[in-house]
Parts: C-alpha cells; sequence; structure tokens
C-alpha cells in the first residue's frame, strides 16, 4: 500500500472533533493494514433518530471490537474501523468516502444510511472493488446486482415492505389507499414499488401527495386532498426526520382519526404532542423492520449477547437500559460482521498464492485504485452463510437483498396508562404473513374503536341534502297540524321509510327537501350533478342520459313500464261471435259438403233403406239432409246408411266431424276468451304498430317513459301528447284526451288500485329498469351507501318496505272483469235457437194447416193447445218405425 499518510492526524483530528462528544469512551481509532470504513447519520437533535444513530454506531463499533476478542485476524492485522457521518447529501458522502479510501486501507464500507447516498457509494465502490453493505438503505432499485454488483444490505428492501403492506391491506379488506411521499430517492422509489405492488393486488392509490424535503412542507392542501378521497387510509413513506412535523401539519387540518388511518413506515416519539391531540393520534399504526428475534425467528444469541457486552463495557451510558436496541442497529452488527467473516475466510482462500490478499493496484488517488482481488472478495460474500444478530444472513448472487430474514411488525398508538404510545399488534414475515403478536390482545382503531376501519369514507356524521320528489306511493306529501298549531308537511312512503333505515344504519344527518314541483326527474338529476342535492331518493330510473350527469347507487327498486288506459266500456254485442271460430269460406264449404253428402246418401240408399224408402222425393232428401247433419255434428241420425256406398260417405262424414268439431270447439273457447279481454291494444307491440294515434299517448316530459317513446316507438320524433305532471295525465286519460300513457309498474299498480279505479293497466311490462339513488359523480361516500343499500335488500328489509307501500288495495275487486262468460257473448247463439224453433213451428204449421184451420179458433177460444202438441211430440218420434209409416204423411214432421 503506497497511501501517504500526511493526512493522517488531520483526518483523525476531523473525526474527534465531530465524535468526541458522543464517542468518547470508545477504545481510540487505531491504525491498521485493515479497515472498515462506517458512514453513520449525523446524530440530529431528537431522541429517536440519536437512539437510532447512536445504537447503529455503537454496534458497528461492538462488532469491530467483537472481532478483535475472538481473534479474528487478516494476515496477522486485527480489523479497525474508520467512520464518517452524512446527512443525505450524496457529495459530501462521497468526499468522505474518497478522502478515506485514499487515505486508509479500507476493505469494506458499512453504510450509508440513505438510499440516494447509496446509489453513488456503491457505484463508487464497484470502481474500487470493495463491498458496501447499507444497514438501512431500502430503495427498491438498489437491489438490482447488474447495476450494483459489490453492493449488499441487511435492512429489508422496500420491495418486500411493499409485499407486507398489501398484505396487510388484504388482510383488513382495504381497497385503496393515499400515498405521502418525500421527494427523494426513498420517497420516489417506495412510491413507484408501493404502485406497482397494489396495482398487482388491485389496490387503488386514490392520490399521490408530496412532502417536499427542502421546504419542508406538504405540496397542495392535504385538508382537501384528503378530505376529496374516498380512501381513509394514509401511508406515510418518509423517513423518521420529517414524520413529526406531517403528523402536526394534520393535525392542523384535522386529517388523523378518527375519520383516516395513518400507516408510518416508522414510529416516532409521542411525547412531545399535546395532550389534546391524544385521542387523535391514537390508532395510528406503523410498519417497521425488526430483527429476527422479534417474531421468533432464530438469531445468534450468543453471538449479541457478546455485543451487548462490548457495547455496555465501552459505553454504558448509552446502552439502553430498558427499551429495545434499535432494530437497525442489529442490521449495522449484521453488516459489519458479515464483512469480517467475507474478509476472513476470502484471505484464507487467497493465502496460497504469492500476494497478499490485501493488495490495492494503481495509484492512491481513490478513483483510480482497485483491490486486486475484488471478485474473490466478491464470490465469498455471495456464498456467505450465517446465523447473525438479526437472523440468518445470506445472499443471492442475483439480488443485492438478503435472501432470508426480511420481518416486520405493526405497531399500533395506544393509551397505556396516562399516555400514548406504540404497541407492537402484529407481526411479518415472507413465509407466513401477517400473524397477531403474541403479547398483545387487541388493536386499537382510530376513534379508540375495537372495529378494524373500513379504509374507505364513511357517511357517518356526514350532512346530507336530499331531494325527495313527490311521487305516490314514495313520497306522499300531506299537510298536518302539529301539537303547536302549525301547519307542517309531513312526508310519508317507501322514500322517508328507505331513508329512515338508511339513517339508523349509516348515521348521516339527513335534511331531506322536497323538490320543486316543477323539477322533472331529469331536472332533478342535474341538481344533483350541479350539486343543489347532495344525493336524490326516489323512483328515479337509472339510465344512460342521466348517467352520464350523475351517479347511482345500487338499486332500490326494481321497475319496468306498464301502459296506463281507461278501462274498456261494455264488450260490443256480437251476434254472431259464434260463428268466428271459422271463416265463411270454412262455414260455406262445411254446408256444401253436408248437402253434397245427404244428395248422394239420397241416391245410395233410396232404393235399400227402409227410412228413405216409399217416401217424396223431398222426404227422402230432408231426411238425407238430416242423417248428414246429425253426422257430422257428432250425435248421429236415428237410422243407418244401409248400403256399402252410403257407409263409406258416413265414414267421411264421421272424420268431418271428428276434426271440424274439434276445431270449432278449441277456437271458440279461445274466442270467447279473447272477447272478455277486448281492449284498443294488447300491449306495447300494438302501440308501436300505430294502432293509437301518436297524438293520442300522452307522455310525461322529462321521464324514463320520453326516453323510451322517442327510442323505441317513434325513432326520436316527439309528435306524441306531451304531459307535465301525473296529475295532468290522469286527467287527461279520465277526459278521454289522450287514450294512453307510460308509467313505472310500482306507481302504476299502486294509482289503478287505490286512487283511479277506472284507469287499468295493458299488456305486459316492459323496459325493465331500475331506481337507484342519485348521486355525484365520483362520490365518496358512494361505496358506503352502496354497501349499506345491499344490506338492506339482503336482510329483506326492502321487500317489507315494498309490501307495506304497495300492496294495499282499495278498489272494489267487483269491477275486474270477471272470468266467467257472459250472456252477450253468446246471445246470437240463444237468438239462432229461437229462429230455429220458430222455423220449425212454422214447418208444423205448413203440415198441419187444415188442422190448424179447422181448430185453431176453437183452441184460442178455449186454450187449450197443450195436449195437441203433446200428441204431435208422440207421432214426431221416428222410432215407431210402424207408426210412423202407417200414419198418413201429413202427420210426418221432418226437421
Ligand atoms: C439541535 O439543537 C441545536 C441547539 O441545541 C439547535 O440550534 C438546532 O436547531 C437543533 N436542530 C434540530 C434539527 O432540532
Ligand atoms: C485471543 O488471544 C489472546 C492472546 O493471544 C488470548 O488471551 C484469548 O484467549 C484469545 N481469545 C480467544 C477467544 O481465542
Ligand atoms: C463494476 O465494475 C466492473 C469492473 O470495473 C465493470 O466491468 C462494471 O461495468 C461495473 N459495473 C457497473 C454497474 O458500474
Ligand atoms: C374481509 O372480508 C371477508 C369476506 O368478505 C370477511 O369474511 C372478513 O371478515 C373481512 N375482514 C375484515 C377485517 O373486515
Ligand atoms: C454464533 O456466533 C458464534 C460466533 O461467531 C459462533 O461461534 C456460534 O456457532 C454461532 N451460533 C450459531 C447458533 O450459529
Ligand atoms: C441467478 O440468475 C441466473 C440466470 O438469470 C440463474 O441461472 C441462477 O439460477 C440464479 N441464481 C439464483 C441463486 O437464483
Ligand atoms: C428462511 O429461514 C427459515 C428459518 O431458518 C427457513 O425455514 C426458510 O426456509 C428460509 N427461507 C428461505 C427462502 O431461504
Ligand atoms: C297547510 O298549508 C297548505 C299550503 O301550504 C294548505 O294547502 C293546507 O290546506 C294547509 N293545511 C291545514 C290543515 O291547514
Ligand atoms: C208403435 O205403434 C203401434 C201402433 O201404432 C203400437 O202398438 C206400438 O206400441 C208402438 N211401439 C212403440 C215402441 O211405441
Amino acid at each position: 500500500m503506497k497511501g501517504s499518510r500526511k493526512d493522517i492526524s488531520w483526518f483523525l483530528l476531523h473525526i474527534m472533533c465531530n465524535f468526541t462528544n458522543i464517542s468518547a469512551s470508545w477504545p481510540p481509532i487505531s491504525n491498521s493494514r485493515v479497515q472498515l470504513f462506517g458512514l453513520f447519520d449525523k446524530a440530529e437533535n431528537a431522541s429517536e433518530i440519536t437512539e437510532f444513530t447512536l445504537h447503529s454506531r455503537a454496534m458497528f463499533k461492538a462488532a469491530i471490537l467483537l472481532s478483535q476478542q475472538y481473534n479474528i485476524t487478516i494476515e496477522g492485522y486485527f480489523i479497525t474501523w474508520q467512520m464518517s457521518s452524512t446527512d443525505g447529501n450524496t457529495m459530501v458522502a462521497l468526499g468522505d468516502t474518497c478522502r478515506t479510501i485514499s487515505s486508509f486501507d479500507i476493505f469494506g464500507i458499512i453504510g450509508p444510511v440513505f438510499s440516494q447516498e447509496a446509489h453513488q457509494i456503491a457505484d463508487f465502490a464497484n470502481l474500487s472493488g470493495i463491498p458496501v453493505v447499507s444497514y438501512s438503505a431500502t430503495d427498491f432499485v438498489l437491489s438490482d446486482r447488474n447495476s450494483y454488483p459489490t453492493f449488499y444490505r441487511t435492512s429489508p428492501s422496500d420491495n418486500t415492505l411493499a409485499l407486507a403492506l398489501a398484505t396487510l391491506f388484504i388482510r383488513y379488506n382495504w381497497t385503496s389507499c393515499i400515498i405521502i411521499y418525500q421527494n427523494d430517492a426513498y420517497g420516489i422509489g417506495g412510491t413507484k414499488i408501493l404502485s406497482e405492488t397494489f396495482l398487482k393486488y388491485n389496490i387503488e392509490i386514490t392520490n399521490l401527495i408530496v412532502f417536499d424535503i427542502v421546504t419542508l412542507s406538504i405540496q397542495g392542501n392535504l385538508k382537501s386532498f384528503l378530505s376529496n378521497s374516498a380512501s381513509r387510509i394514509v401511508i406515510l413513506w418518509s423517513v423518521l426526520t420529517y414524520i413529526e412535523q406531517i403528523l402536526r401539519s394534520a393535525l392542523q387540518a384535522d386529517v388523523l382519526g378518527p375519520r383516516f388511518t395513518w400507516i408510518l413506515t416508522s414510529s416516532i416519539s409521542l411525547d412531545s404532542f399535546d395532550r389534546i391531540y391524544h385521542s387523535k393520534l391514537i390508532g395510528i399504526l406503523t410498519v417497521e423492520p425488526v430483527p429476527g428475534s422479534i417474531v421468533d425467528a432464530p438469531i445468534n444469541t450468543t453471538l449479541l449477547n457478546a455485543a451487548y457486552q462490548v457495547w455496555k463495557q465501552y459505553d454504558p451510558d448509552s446502552f439502553p437500559v430498558t427499551t429495545r436496541v434499535n432494530p437497525y442497529a442489529l442490521f449495522a452488527f449484521d453488516a459489519t460482521w458479515a464483512l469480517i467473516q467475507a474478509l476472513q475466510g476470502f484471505c484464507s482462500s487467497i493465502k496460497s498464492s504469492s500476494s497478499s490478499c490485501l493488495s490495492y493496484n494503481g495509484p492512491s488517488f481513490c478513483f483510480d485504485r482497485r483491490l486486486v482481488y475484488s471478485n474473490s472478495l466478491l464470490n465469498t460474500m455471495n456464498l456467505l452463510h450465517f446465523l447473525g444478530v438479526s437472523g440468518l444472513i445470506q445472499f443471492d448472487m442475483n439480488v443485492t437483498d438478503r435472501s432470508n430474514g426480511s420481518y416486520y411488525y405493526v405497531q399500533n398508538v395506544q393509551h397505556t396508562s396516562d399516555h400514548i404510545s406504540f404497541t407492537p399488534v402484529l407481526k411479518y414475515d415472507t413465509s407466513n404473513g401477517w400473524k397477531t403478536y403474541p403479547k398483545t390482545q387487541v388493536t386499537i382503531w382510530p376513534g379508540n374503536s375495537l372495529n378494524p376501519s373500513t379504509g374507505r369514507a364513511m357517511l357517518a356524521g356526514v350532512t346530507l341534502r336530499i331531494g325527495v320528489i313527490e311521487s305516490i306511493p314514495f313520497t306522499i306529501v300531506t299537510n298536518v297540524v302539529d301539537s303547536s298549531g302549525q301547519n307542517v308537511t309531513k312526508l310519508t312512503g317507501y322514500v322517508p321509510d328507505l331513508l329512515e333505515y338508511l339513517h339508523n344504519r349509516i348515521g348521516f344527518v339527513a335534511d331531506v327537501q322536497l323538490v320543486p314541483s316543477s323539477l322533472s326527474y331529469s331536472g332533478l338529476v342535474e341538481a344533483v350533478a350541479n350539486g343543489d342535492y347532495d344525493i336524490a331518493v326516489g323512483d328515479i330510473t337509472v339510465t344512460s342520459a342521466r348517467r352520464e350527469l350523475a351517479a347511482f347507487s345500487n338499486s332500490i327498486s326494481d321497475n319496468s313500464m306498464r301502459i296506463l288506459m281507461r278501462k274498456t266500456a261494455t264488450v260490443p254485442v256480437d251476434l254472431l261471435s259464434y260463428l268466428k271460430p271459422f271463416s265463411p269460406n270454412l262455414w260455406l264449404l262445411v254446408l256444401g259438403a253436408m248437402v253434397f253428402a245427404s244428395v248422394i246418401l239420397c241416391i245410395f240408399e233410396r232404393k235399400d233403406n227402409e227410412a228413405l224408402q216409399n217416401r217424396s222425393i223431398i222426404s227422402s232428401a230432408a231426411m238425407s239432409l238430416w242423417f248428414a247433419f246429425g253426422t257430422l255434428v257428432g250425435y248421429g241420425a236415428d237410422f243407418h246408411a244401409q248400403t256399402a256406398a252410403g257407409r263409406l260417405v258416413s265414414v267421411g262424414l264421421y272424420m268431418l266431424s271428428l276434426v271440424l268439431v274439434a276445431s270449432y270447439t278449441a277456437n271458440l273457447a279461445s274466442d270467447l276468451t279473447i272477447l272478455k279481454t277486448k281492449d284498443l291494444i294488447d300491449g306495447i307491440d300494438d302501440m308501436k304498430n300505430g294502432k293509437i294515434p301518436f297524438n293520442r299517448i300522452g307522455i310525461r316530459v322529462g321521464t324514463a317513459g320520453e326516453d323510451y317513446y322517442l327510442r323505441e316507438i317513434s325513432s326520436g320524433n316527439r309528435n306524441f301528447y306531451s304531459l307535465k305532471s301525473r296529475q295532468e295525465m290522469y286527467d287527461a286519460l279520465l277526459a278521454g284526451i289522450i287514450d294512453a300513457s307510460f308509467m313505472d309498474s310500482g306507481t302504476a299498480e299502486y294509482v289503478t288500485n287505490n286512487i283511479y279505479c277506472n284507469l287499468t293497466l295493458i299488456g305486459e311490462d316492459f323496459d325493465k329498469s331500475a331506481f337507484g339513488i342519485v348521486t355525484p359523480k365520483q362520490w365518496l361516500y358512494a361505496k358506503d351507501l352502496d354497501v349499506n343499500i345491499l344490506s338492506l335488500r339482503e336482510t329483506g328489509i326492502l321487500d317489507s318496505l315494498k309490501k307495506k307501500w304497495f300492496e294495499a288495495k282499495l278498489c272494489p275487486t267487483a269491477n275486474e272483469p270477471s272470468t266467467a262468460l257472459g250472456l252477450e257473448s253468446l246471445s246470437g247463439l240463444f237468438l239462432t235457437f229461437v229462429i230455429i224453433c220458430v222455423m220449425s213451428l212454422g214447418v208444423f204449421v205448413w203440415y198441419n194447416r187444415d188442422t190448424v184451420q179447422n181448430y185453431l179458433p176453437n183452441m184460442l177460444a178455449r186454450k187449450i193447445l197443450l195436449p195437441r202438441t203433446e200428441t204431435y211430440i208422440v207421432n214426431f218420434s221416428i222410432n215407431n218405425q210402424t207408426s210412423t209409416l202407417s200414419s198418413p204423411p201429413r202427420s210426418q214432421i221432418h226437421m
């Protein structure tokens, strides 16, 4: 080694001046051919920072002194140290390092503290070929072995922390967060890796807020950032130094407990906070790296006790009496111990070769020097494997982080006796995830609550201006005189009941306002979008146009549309309705077939059939016709075909009968059913087909019905009769100005069942949709509202409300169309029967014209017509063939 020593005394003096107050009792730095260089934080005034710095320095020195105690020598030399302090200024750190390396035989660097320094020092160390082992730099970029071939670290990297945080979010079902970060390598790198990790786990980062470490202030308005975010979890990614300051800003802006849950990356002393703030600080969480002993992972206790012994021996004042040793001090010890182990192992492997393992080449100037056996030393580092005081120490050739031994715990601000302090509540290691910390019972959440934060903006305590729109039975407005004689407006109905349930469940402060009747539904949605109301509740259909203006909650009620019409008057009497089942042509055909069958039957049978023999041609034709008719309607005649040809004709008639009777019966039944429900239109399809003139369809402007009409019926043409209000619609319908209108099914059923019994609903419902509560877009509390609406639905409360308000029925049921057939619908049939009877009477009279002429005056005089009639009925019987045949032809009555 060719280094000049002329500035040693100056440097020693420099160090002594800097640290005499801190390290007075440690043995003076003795010069050696083997030295390690420690880069530590400046000891600031704040007690935790001092603790962090003091403990790290002490353990660094303890490790080196311990190596001396253990008689660990490198080529016969004990290892000693050089130290410097940094404050985050990379150039100062680099200058110090350069100066030290130029002057001393440095074979490894412990530190630096800050990530942004670590980048520079690691680059520089690669030049000299000496390993750098940091005990507190966490930036994930430093994990890249290719960029930082000589860098190692014993503190867990931000990769691991991000993963631990994501797991914590999943544990508590949090889905979003706000990040406040300091604008340096640590903060920016941390935010980057956190964003990447959270993206993988579907955790949304709603805001990124910068804490400027130069001006020491939050950029922008902390209060408005946080209050306007839908998330209530704040991750503060900042080093110890700035945490108190940021917390004080948060207190000022009142964005701590109980509304917000803060997660810090480090715990601080809370003693400096005034007592009045304690309630707001309770529930703060920290996620901090810890040594293995805290999470029951194996550590080398022998080594740890030996190190503490050394510390106590040289600097009993700084040794913590009751509190723990700062975890970073253990990381610093392991960093130093790892270097000592590596040096020892590497030099014993180099021994065989001719030159010393400690040789440097090049001039003494730091940037020109390089360790000759650098690669060998780094390989030894990569293969290192021992149980340190913070857990297993093992490195990897591909990443600079330790491959095992990254542990965290969550601390929680709780009340202990009369002050507040951090209490560990959860512990983490990469293989097991988060587990409860053995010695703690509970986690206290902001607001001194035992229930975990939901992580999102909650409506509890928030005042809401709620717009409700009059619409029976959703919102029924009545004026009542209260006990003090005041005329007050009272709201009842589905919506006020729903609001009451929501209010009880969520705890918001409801300021319910009845919107002016001039405002249409779409206008109300606009009013919410403009901020006139916070939310609007009612039978407000979710439509695409409205959704563009504002947001909607989950559905509070299903909806569809119905057609509303006047009840139709009595069914018009149609005498021929019983003929409807068959078309006139078919009737003619049936008649033709019957006549034809009777003619050929008469021809075939006249000779052989007794029933047709010996008669006049007209008589036998009539008998044939009688036979054909009887067979066709399925009842048969009182005689049968005798010839084969005649029977064949009968077969034909039977077949006709089989089908015709069945078809007639079926068609008649369905025709009579349709007849009962005969309306102007049957449903929305008839309306689309124009069965009602468009100007007789009434549509309320600014309703979902208007949208539907324009979209589905008139293709955008406003040719309907436009209405302003429901009342106007009812009046116009009843007055016959319009024939039909659209209405939401729930209200429509209620109105037709209870108020306007003369109105009725036609056809199936259509255009299914849902009613939702209108909220502003990206409303903070949207999730809270939705969760509660869903739980009302799941617990059946929405259904019971529906029952309560929609199942009422005041209209008399008699007005319902009955299912029985009316007299009118079959009147024609009976008329036909009467006509036939009259005709038969005519025929009877014709045949008995002589008797009638003789006896009618007598009969009228004596009013005894009946016995004669009976006589004729007896004679009428054709069963007594012989009697009939032997009777005079006049007495035969046919058809
Ligand atoms: C530390 O203490 C000194 C004097 O006691 C004071 O001047 C300085 O501002 C303090 N520094 C911090 C960061 O509080
Ligand atoms: C180290 O060497 C000294 C003197 O050579 C000896 O007294 C001491 O016991 C040795 N310590 C160990 C741990 O071997
Ligand atoms: C590290 O140093 C080696 C040897 O000087 C050099 O080849 C390599 O490019 C350096 N790597 C980086 C990332 O600077
Ligand atoms: C998280 O959600 C699951 C499933 O929904 C539930 O079982 C669990 O209780 C929730 N945990 C917390 C802390 O709310
Ligand atoms: C602890 O460290 C000491 C000193 O290096 C070593 O002798 C001992 O074997 C270690 N113990 C374990 C359990 O690794
Ligand atoms: C390191 O990376 C190389 C190539 O990327 C791979 O082959 C090797 O197995 C890795 N080593 C370890 C210990 O993961
Ligand atoms: C880390 O160490 C623990 C305990 O020694 C061991 O069970 C685990 O497998 C190790 N994990 C890895 C990734 O080496
Ligand atoms: C209350 O006032 C309204 C108008 O504001 C009026 O229509 C109603 O009749 C009044 N009711 C009573 C009971 O005085
Ligand atoms: C048929 O008429 C004759 C006399 O006309 C009578 O004696 C006989 O009882 C009648 N038969 C039946 C079945 O009515």
